[in-house]
């Protein structure tokens, strides 16, 4: 016996991956609704070979179903992820609405898949930003061998973080260079994003950090260990999938970059791949379509006593968001609901 699923939001970046990704690790479903907005009433998306009608989430009736992956806006999320929540139906939401709630477990399935467990307060549990969920899958069993102190990170973010709207906008921005008559006008970011980079994710805030800076400091706290202090520094670039970070941990305990490499070789989701010559490393457009966080350039910090540098790269639809989501599905099945 299996689950009844919902995929909310199935008509965007996430769902649509979400739908894939319950499909390619054979989760298992009895029942699969696809859900988006009034709009996309009837439109096709894809669930292995089959082909799903979207159903108007507004109309829906959560009763009866296990559990919904919800992947819109936090506006639309506050509006229905109760509703669902009410009728039983265990939320997994991708906004960031629930993330900071002392009663909902925020959940990367490597690092703290105990929280899941902390479900029923609400009926609903939180995926972290993608920013975060890549990063802290690294930075977990190099705190068990050697407690991190401070972090600091510096984020190569694509512009599919930023939902379909922003591979539009880099996509028409990027032929309009070629084609100047076409000028197409910043609408999604505030700057330019084809040929540019801009130091500006989400809203500023009062102490000159911007929200997703924030995002990554209050949700390694919430999924790690709260003594963990870090210092973000968020970008966005002209890559349309995968987010890259280069990251500087200050460690308690000396930990040297050979037993650093090998921890990270055993650690749960992580791929090594750090040779030091031409291409022995991996950029994002390689880490598309893996379920697997990249890690290279792995390296001593000269400037500090215990310190390390690397370069981490995922694929932000998937451990950022669909992946993460459908581990907890599976986590709370394997530990909560054991009906698989
Ligand atoms: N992209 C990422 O890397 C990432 C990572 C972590 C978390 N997230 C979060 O995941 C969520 C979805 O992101 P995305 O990148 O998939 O966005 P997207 O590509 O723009 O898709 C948005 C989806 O939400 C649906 N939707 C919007 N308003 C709705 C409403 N009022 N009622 C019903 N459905 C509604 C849309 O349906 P229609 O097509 O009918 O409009 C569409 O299916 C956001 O909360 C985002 O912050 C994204």
């Amino acid at each position: 016996m299996g689950y009844k699923v919902v995929v909310v939001g199935a008509t965007g970046n996430v769902g649509r991956e979400m739908l894939n990704i319950l499909e390619e690790r054979a989760f298992p479903v009895d029942e699969i609704a696809a859900l988006a907005s009034r709009r996309s009433l009837g439109t096709e998306v894809s669930f292995g070979d089959k082909t799903l009608k979207t159903q108007d989430l507004d109309a829906f009736d959560f009763t009866g179903w296990d559990i919904a992956l919800f992947a819109i806006g936090s506006d639309a999320t506050k509006k229905y992820a109760p509703v669902a929540a009410k009728a039983g139906c265990i939320v997994i939401d991708n906004s960031s609405l629930y993330r900071y709630d002392p009663d909902v477990p925020l959940v990367v399935p490597e690092v703290n898949p105990e929280a899941v467990e902390g479900y029923s307060k609400k009926n609903i549990i939180a995926n972290p930003n993608c920013s975060t969920a890549q990063m802290v899958v690294a930075l977990k069993p190099l705190h068990d061998r050697a407690k991190i102190k401070r972090v600091v990170v510096s984020t190569y973010q694509s512009v599919s973080g930023s939902g379909k709207d922003g591979m539009d906008e880099l996509w028409d921005q990027t032929k309009a260079v070629y084609n100047p008559t076409d000028e197409v006008a910043p609408k999604v970011y505030p700057k330019q994003i084809a040929f540019n980079v801009i130091p500006h994710i989400d809203v500023f805030l009062e102490d000159g950090s911007t929200k997703e800076e924030w995002k990554m400091v209050a949700e390694t706290k919430k999924i790690v260990d709260s003594s963990i202090k870090v210092t973000a520094t968020c970008v966005r670039v002209p890559v349309f999938v995968g987010h890259a970070e280069a990251i500087n941990i200050e460690t308690e305990e000396f930990l040297d970059e050979d037993e650093a490499r090998d921890i990270l070789r055993e650690a749960p989701g992580i791929m090594v791949v750090d040779k030091r010559e031409d291409g022995g490393y991996v950029t994002p457009v390689e880490c598309v379509g893996d379920f697997a966080t990249f890690i290279s350039r792995i390296r001593q910090d000269s400037t500090i006593e215990n310190g390390l540098n690397f370069w981490c790269v995922s694929d932000n639809l998937r451990k950022g968001a669909a992946l993460n989501a459908v581990q907890i599905a599976e986590t709370l099945g394997n530990r909560v609901l054991k009906k698989g």
